[in-house]
């Protein structure tokens, strides 16, 4: 067979980045940029800005990439690109270039599920989870526990029914005053504060179920603030103790009820070095194995689309046509499994 060579695309947000992957080497590049600089002057994500800056790296980044590779466009066997969920206008500058890169190319293109992006990520690392798996997915947009049958397969076990996980963490770190994107900025604040300061609520453990409630921790965060305004690292460990308890004891439970030994986490929380050490203590415990991406593919970047691109596109499957098309909100159950 010969040689396919995929270009993966994201721009859902405020990070343009693009992959390639190849079917025989595997992942042969990746460039990045944020715009988060632009946007922590605002406090969080301004759509209009991030499309705006998207137009002017994504070209850039894609001859990057393909240079570093010693590869030209010529070389592209399809195009994968992020078509949700996500920022309408921020997901349309990618495939708005997709589409018209693979019309004159006379290539495929592909509309790429980006939570199923992040899913996959740890399958570009050397030790893989092997399916059936359990997979938990937080990032800025999404809280989630899935049953992974097969890429494709997916079944929602349960969801956060208001703030997604790392939502909270940013509007956490906001009320103290640490900025924007707050999770990594609250995580190192976190590390010089003490454990037992502060209780936070477990919102939903006691219920049965696999859902998520985290809007009620930033209200904690919020009063126990104004209390006590000079307790900031104490406020910002026992916040993040509480999400990764939340979260342990949800994984643990979608384990045992679906019977899966193996467990994937990503998206952008998962870079989260408190949340890892309570799961893999977790995992000992229980005989389960469990996978992330390394860390600068658990938040959004290009590789993991690339991949996931790869999979379908190499499966023979392809945009129909070359209209634009976006799905700003789109389910993982809506995937279908690959041939
Ligand atoms: O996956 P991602 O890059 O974008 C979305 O698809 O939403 O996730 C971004 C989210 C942000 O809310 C950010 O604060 C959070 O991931 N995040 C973290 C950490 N790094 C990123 N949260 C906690 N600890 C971290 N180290
Ligand atoms: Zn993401």
């Amino acid at each position: 067979m010969l040689d396919f060579i995929t270009l993966g695309i994201e721009s859902s947000c405020d990070e343009t980045g693009v992959g390639l992957y190849h079917s025989e080497l595997g992942l042969i590049g990746h460039q990045l940029f944020s715009s988060v600089e632009i946007h922590s002057e605002y406090g969080g994500v301004v759509p209009e800005l991030a499309s705006r800056d998207h137009i002017q790296r994504v070209l850039p980044l894609i001859k990057t990439v393909l240079t570093n590779a010693k590869l030209t466009l010529q070389d592209l066997s399809g195009i994968a690109y992020t078509a949700g969920p996500g920022l309408a206008g921020a997901l349309l500058v990618g495939s708005a270039l997709a589409k018209s890169l693979a019309w004159s190319l006379g290539v495929p293109s592909l509309a790429v599920h980006h939570m199923e992006g992040h899913l996959l990520a740890p399958l570009l690392e050397e030790s893989q989870p092997k399916f059936p798996f359990v997979a938990l997915l937080v990032s800025g947009g999404h809280t989630m526990l899935i049953d992974v049958k097969a890429i494709g397969q997916y079944k929602i076990l349960g969801k956060s029914l208001d703030d997604a996980v790392g939502e909270a963490f940013d509007k956490t770190a906001k009320i103290l005053g640490l900025g924007y994107p707050g999770g990594p900025a609250l995580e190192k604040l976190a590390k010089q504060g003490d454990t037992n300061t502060f209780k936070f609520p477990l919102p939903m453990v006691d219920r049965p179920g696999l859902d998520f409630s985290f809007s009620g921790l930033k209200t904690f965060a919020r009063n126990t603030f104004t209390k006590h305004p000079n307790k900031k690292s104490d406020i910002a460990k026992s916040f993040e103790v509480a999400t990764t308890q939340i979260l342990m004891i949800k994984c643990r439970r979608a384990l045992e009820k679906t019977g899966r030994i193996t467990l994937v986490v990503a998206g952008g929380v998962s870079a989260n070095l408190s949340l890892r050490n309570e799961l893999n203590k977790m995992g000992r415990k229980v005989g389960v194995n469990i996978f992330y991406p390394r860390q600068e593919f658990c938040t959004d970047n290009g590789a993991m689309i690339a991949l996931a691109g790869h999979f379908r596109l190499s499966h023979g499957e392809y945009d129909t046509n070359y209209e634009i098309n976006i799905k700003p909100r789109w389910s993982l159950e809506e995937l279908t499994q690959i041939k």
